[in-house]
């Protein structure tokens, strides 16, 4: 097999440690295929990795999500076969490439009504606005939610699912322009939470009743004032530390505020079962293709300026899904 680039990292740092290397990627082994990425999805997780917030052993490719075809299957494999137009989103990392192999039974096969650039867009943020709205707390008509982040990939995926179950939809934005684009995505009350008390908000908006659940991806700067948005039995769904890390919590504190739960679910679990899987991305094309879900790919780089694209995406530049182009 001739040898395709690929962006690799061999010590954890800025963007500038990601290196555009050629690299063999071999012949599927038993249970696995190689797939011929068209597009690869870029993912807040890539910059933990990157950094060295989430550890890698290193050097190591990076990446978790690309939608392509497949070009070779190992033996054992039953379900996936060469031609198959397929996506995933999940590990083992290394995305970031124009080929590679990858464990057959973490890639689904993606409908004809889905692109290449729209599933790698989507498998990673959809499936997760997926687990977060329908499993780790079930969206009910009538709800009320806040979701972090609002315009950012899984923000504007959650604002429109939401919508589309009934509830009625609270988003931060960093901007008034992400608080115009997330209101045209079905979030009913913005707040620019740089310049205003987002939990003060949830009060005024809520009439002091407060909300069932908070989707807080922002982690160390959010995650206190995201607990005072809840109401008793209320839930915080922690999903994400764009900010830093979430500081230790004090347990008392859940207590005081009407015995609160958290969770810190990660999409791994969520899709760890290959019928999970399969189940949580039919419903995320289902809502695609009926319209309910538009997925916004609002900026596009080629792979090899991935750094490029983690600047912009660190700085808080991008709004949407961003794909990168092998
Ligand atoms: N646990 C899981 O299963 C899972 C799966 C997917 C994603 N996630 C998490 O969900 C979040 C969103 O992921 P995404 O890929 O869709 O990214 P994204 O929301 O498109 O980008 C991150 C956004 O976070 C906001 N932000 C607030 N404070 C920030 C800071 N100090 N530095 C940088 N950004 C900051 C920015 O929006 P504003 O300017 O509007 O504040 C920024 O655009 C990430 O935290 C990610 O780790 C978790």
């Amino acid at each position: 097999m001739s040898s395709v680039h690929a962006i690799r990292f061999a010590a954890t740092g800025g963007p500038e440690v990601l290196q555009w290397q050629a690299v063999d990627v071999g012949e599927p082994g038993p249970g696995e295929a190689r797939v011929s990425h068209r597009a690869v999805g870029l993912n807040y997780i890539d910059t933990y990795h990157r950094s060295g917030l989430y550890q890698l052993p290193l050097p190591s490719g990076i990446g978790l999500e690309a939608a392509g075809v497949v070009e070779a299957v190992g033996e054992d494999v039953a379900d996936i076969a060469i031609g198959d137009r397929v996506a995933y989103a999940g590990g083992p990392v290394g995305a970031y490439a124009q080929a590679r192999l990858m464990p057959a039974d973490r890639l689904v096969r993606l409908p004809d009504a889905i692109g290449f650039e729209q599933g790698a867009a989507m498998m990673l943020q959809g499936m997760t606005a997926q687990y977060l709205l329908r499993r780790t707390y079930r969206v009910q008509p009538g709800d009320t939610i806040l979701i972090h982040a609002a315009a950012g990939g899984v923000g504007l995926i959650v604002c429109q699912w939401a919508k589309a179950l009934g509830a009625t939809v609270i988003g931060t934005v960093g901007s008034q322009a992400k608080a115009e684009l997330a209101r045209a995505h079905g979030c009913d009350h913005t707040i620019v939470y740089t310049r205003e008390n987002f939990a003060e908000r949830v009060r005024e908006i809520t009439g002091g009743a407060g909300l069932p659940v908070v989707y807080d991806s922002i982690g160390k700067d959010t995650s206190m004032e995201s607990l005072a948005c809840l109401r008793p039995l209320g839930v915080m769904v922690s999903f994400g530390s764009a900010s830093g890390p979430v500081p230790p919590l004090d347990l008392g504190v859940l207590a005081k505020r009407g015995s609160l739960y958290v969770t810190r679910p990660t999409l791994f679990t969520y899709t760890a079962k290959r019928s999970d899987l399969l189940a949580t991305a039919a419903e995320l094309f289902e809502v695609v293709a009926a319209g309910k879900v538009r997925i916004d790919i609002n900026q596009r780089y080629p792979l090899r300026d991935a750094a490029r694209a983690h600047r912009d995406l660190e700085g808080r530049l991008t709004t949407g899904s961003t794909i990168l182009i092998p």
